[in-house]
């Protein structure tokens, strides 16, 4: 897995961003937002282990509330990645870690990382 930096201002508020690692093997990373408190997860369906985007970046639900699996229609919570329809229900998506200072969100692979983290400013 890559490790990430963006700006917090770049993750739309209530929605979610795929974030591309440069090896084609690494599915990416999905970073979410909700106000001040950003979480990321693998963009790895626990039912099938695909990416979530059938289109490029496209993951948010028509809901917008949940992400949504294009591959079978999983829909998981974007604050903890519970999977609530779908094939996988019950199951998650991988949690990664997240710290936030100065506007700018770190993700890292390691989930003891303080995921969910709220922006310091
Ligand atoms: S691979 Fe995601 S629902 Fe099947």
């Amino acid at each position: 897995m890559t490790e990430h930096a963006i700006p917090v201002a770049d993750i739309p508020d209530g929605g979610a961003r795929v974030l591309d690692g440069p090896d084609p093997a690494d599915p990416g990373t999905i970073v979410t937002r909700t106000g001040s408190r950003v979480t990321a997860f693998r963009n790895d369906c626990p039912h099938a282990h695909l990416p979530l985007d059938l289109i490029p970046g496209r993951v948010m639900a028509r809901d917008g509330r949940h992400l949504l699996c294009a591959n079978h229609g999983a829909l998981f919570r974007t604050t903890d990645g519970l999977c609530v329809r779908g094939p996988c229900r019950g199951r998650r998506l991988t949690r990664l870690g997240v710290a936030v200072a100065d506007g700018l969100a770190r993700i890292t692979p390691d989930p003891r990382s303080p995921a969910g983290a709220r922006q310091s400013s």
